[in-house]
């Protein structure tokens, strides 16, 4: 933490309190109100934790209003552009870009770690086939905790480390292994020979029934997009894994909760919802409707894929997203996709609006995500297993950062209580 010179006076029925403020390296100064209830008998109020800082953090920054995203201090459009995914993570993870011969390293440990325990094959067989594949994501990564006991113990740095390392391998296993699983096709073993985001498309697209060869330009695509969903702050998701890590729960708990959060429509299950939104829409003339309802307060209708808490200008990494599904679609082939075309005239349509503009909502991460995943083959339901995937390194190096500050405790919030006062209980005769 910061050293604190500067002090907030808050005056409560006369009586003043000193709040030490502490500055960032970037961002707003954050009043510290820890010791706040001991010495004024009053909490703070902040339900959707609109101007909270839940802890201080070295891994992710974002700029709302100037749309910066900045992972380690480097750009996100740089690391999209000039890195790939496992670099992204063992810059995560370490806080610095690997030498050459620290990213070999790091790469091989992640291969070899990419089969799961041939026993939890049996977990997915317990699902029904149409079970959504983050149902079974939830189940099966929390059950590693069963399996993985040599890396459960967060009190040893080596087991942490293992349990990073196993989560970042095994995940796009697990999440091939839930479509394979949901379409009746046979699972595909992971392949030392092929790189993280190939390998993923393999253990999706392949059969053993013939020879699959992995498009690089896909492969490419698909380590972008990983890359662009690695990390973002303390979004709900990993405030969710910070908040069961507290406990002192195992990694593979965290995790899962993690995933469970992610899943829902106002977080990473936007991209689902976002295509099916624009299906829905139809065509570009459907478009006025759509933005009609999403405007109208009596109408629970909102643009998926548009607003964001933070960013109040534009998502950056929507900028990447857009770019990489007009190269995509245009090197697959179907560059004419009258979803993508919806999707350009209904942002185009939205920003021009004074409604999404005065309340500074534009695309976000998901808007255009799901548009090159369904292009690549993936059916809708994938669309959050992806983001789930790729974001497990992100959930993996917050909680390392929380578990690594000894100052770290469970978190255990207050609240406003508006329920009933005492009263004695009432005979049910006399009801
Ligand atoms: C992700 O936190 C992160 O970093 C998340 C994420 C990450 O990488 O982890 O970036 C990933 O979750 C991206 C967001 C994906 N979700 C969606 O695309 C779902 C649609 N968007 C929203 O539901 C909403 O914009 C949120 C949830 C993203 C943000 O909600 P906020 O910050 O709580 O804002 P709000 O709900 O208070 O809305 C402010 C106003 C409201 O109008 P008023 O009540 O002030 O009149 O804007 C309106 C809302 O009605 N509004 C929308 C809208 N989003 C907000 N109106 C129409 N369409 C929308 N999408």
């Amino acid at each position: 933490m910061s050293d604190t010179q500067k002090t907030a006076t808050l005056t409560i029925d006369g009586q003043s309190y000193e709040l030490p403020i502490h500055s960032p390296t970037a961002g707003p100064d954050v009043l510290d109100i820890r010791k706040l209830y001991g010495q004024a008998g009053v909490f703070t109020y902040d339900p959707g934790f609109t101007s909270t800082a839940a802890c201080d953090s070295t891994i992710t920054y974002i700029d709302g209003e100037k749309g910066e995203l900045l992972h380690r201090g480097y750009p996100i459009d740089q690391l999209a552009g000039k890195s790939h995914y496992l670099e992204v993570c063992y810059l995560l993870l370490y806080g610095e870009l690997p030498s050459a011969a620290e990213l070999e390293d790091f790469e091989r440990t992640i291969t070899r770690h990419t089969m799961i325990h041939e026993q939890m094959h049996n977990f997915f067989r317990g699902f029904r086939r149409d079970a959504h594949p983050m149902a079974t994501m939830v189940g099966v990564v929390g059950a590693m905790s069963a399996f993985y006991h040599d890396s459960t113990d967060i009190s040893d740095p080596r087991q942490r480390e293992v349990a990073s390392h196993r989560l970042i391998a095994k995940m796009p296993t697990i999440a091939a292994m839930a479509y394979k699983y949901s379409i009746g096709q046979p699972f595909m073993y992971p392949r030392n020979d092929l790189d993280y985001a190939a390998n993923f498309l393999h253990m999706c697209f392949a059969v053993p029934a013939e020879e699959y060869h992995v498009d690089p330009i896909l492969s490419r695509a698909m380590d972008r997009i990983f890359t662009l969903h690695a990390d973002h702050e303390q979004n709900a998701s990993t405030s969710t894994v910070r908040l069961a890590s507290s406990s002192g729960a195992n990694p593979f708990a965290c995790i899962a909760a993690g995933i469970a959060c992610l899943w829902g429509p106002a977080h990473g299950g936007a991209n689902q919802a976002c295509l099916e939104m624009l299906k829905e829409i139809g065509s570009p003339e459907n478009i006025p409707e759509y933005i009609a309802r999403a405007k109208d307060k009596n109408d629970p209708f909102r643009l998926m894929g548009f607003g964001h808490r933070v960013y109040k200008n534009f998502d950056p990494r929507a900028t990447v997203m857009k770019q990489s599904a007009d190269e995509v679609l245009e090197l697959l082939g179907v560059e004419n996709n009258p979803i993508l075309a919806t999707a350009k005239e209904l942002e185009a349509a939205a920003l021009a609006d004074p409604y999404f503009a005065e309340k500074k909502l534009f695309p976000n991460v998901d808007f255009y995500s799901g548009i090159i995943l369904e292009a690549m083959g993936f059916p809708t339901s994938m669309f959050t297993p992806v983001f789930a995937l790729s974001r497990t390194v992100g959930w993996i190096s917050q909680w390392k950062e929380q578990l690594s500050d000894p100052a770290h405790k469970i978190g255990r919030p207050r609240q406003l209580y508006l329920g009933e006062t005492e009263r004695d209980y009432v005979d049910i005769e006399n009801r």
